[in-house]
């Protein structure tokens, strides 16, 4: 169902505007100082529209759990740098995310549906031509278009990670995006780090099976009916992602992540879209024990 073309008409691209929009709300919480600056001005007015539709009639805290989600991976990815600067970003259903320019990774790798992918590269090259991001000098920023849901398409995917990498370390991030894929294939993308040579980090975001029937999904699934966003949803539990993953997970709710960022707990799960933020790797899970810390 719904129209499956990119950008705020409908289609599940519709989503990486509203995430970005909570960023946006809270460039100091998601450390994203560049999130304003992937919407273009004239389009900026209808993505607030639609974020306060979004916000009245779902909930009005996505630019808490976003912003929380995204400045734990930034973290992480931070930590992944420190260890190896050489290490190699790639970023599955990227979005409008701005790792890729706001860390200093020499060689990045970003991954979404075409219309997506040509949006971003569009705008990285109008942001780049006006300074507002660094340019291509010591950095390498590729786009690829993909649908992550096609087996032939992750083979690719994983092909261009080999080229690209060639060798060096690989942080491996799928945020926002595992919920929309059929759980096999979400699966699969969780996994598909195992394929790029030497991956050191995976970062994931996901919905747990146990929050299945929460009333805040069950809202957003009738408002992405009502936008032409598919409405189907796959959920992980942390058992399985320990098994996909092949080790130790840290994996921090949106509790644990107001707890570690703001020091308390401001709004309950219950009241929140329910996204967990699995990591595995040595930067990732030594990350989390500081949390507990
Ligand atoms: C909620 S947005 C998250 C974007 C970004 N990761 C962030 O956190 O800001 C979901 C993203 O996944 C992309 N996406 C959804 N299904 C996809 C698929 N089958 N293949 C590739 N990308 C997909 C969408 O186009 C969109 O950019």
């Amino acid at each position: 169902m719904g129209t499956v073309h990119g950008g705020l008409d409908g289609g599940v691209e519709l989503t990486a505007y509203l995430v970005n929009e909570s960023r946006a709300r809270r460039p100091e919480l998601a450390a994203d100082e560049l999130a304003a600056a992937w919407i273009p001005e004239a389009e900026r007015g209808a993505v607030r529209e639609l974020w306060e539709e979004f916000a009245g009639a779902v909930y009005p805290h996505d630019d808490l759990v976003v912003s929380l989600r995204g400045r734990f991976i930034a973290d992480t990815l931070a930590r992944a740098l420190r260890r190896d600067p050489d290490t190699v970003l790639v970023v599955c259903g990227a979005g409008f995310s701005s790792y890729s320019w706001l860390l200093p990774f020499r060689a990045a790798l970003e991954v979404d549906l075409p219309d997506m992918a040509a949006a971003k590269r569009r705008r990285a090259a109008e942001l780049a031509d006006s300074g507002r991001v660094p340019g291509s000098a010591g950095r390498e920023v590729r786009h690829l278009a993909a649908d992550l849901g096609r087996a032939e398409d992750r083979a690719l995917v994983a092909a261009r990670v080999r080229e690209l990498a060639a060798g060096r370390p690989v942080a491996y991030v799928a945020e926002g995006v595992l919920f929309y894929l059929p759980a096999e294939q979400a699966r699969a993308v969780v996994r598909l780090g195992e394929e790029f040579g030497a991956t050191v980090l995976t970062a994931v975001s996901y919905w747990p099976a146990a929050a299945a029937g929460s009333v805040v999904l069950e809202r957003q699934r009738r408002w992405f009916r009502s936008r032409g966003v598919p409405e189907e949803a796959s959920h992980l539990t942390h058992h399985e992602l320990t098994g996909l993953l092949g080790g130790e997970v840290a994996d921090l709710g949106p509790e644990d992540l107001q707890r570690r960022y703001l020091g308390k707990v401001a709004v309950p799960e219950s009241e929140l879209i329910p996204e967990y933020v699995a990591v595995a790797g040595v930067a990732g899970v030594a990350g989390a024990a500081e949390a507990a810390g």
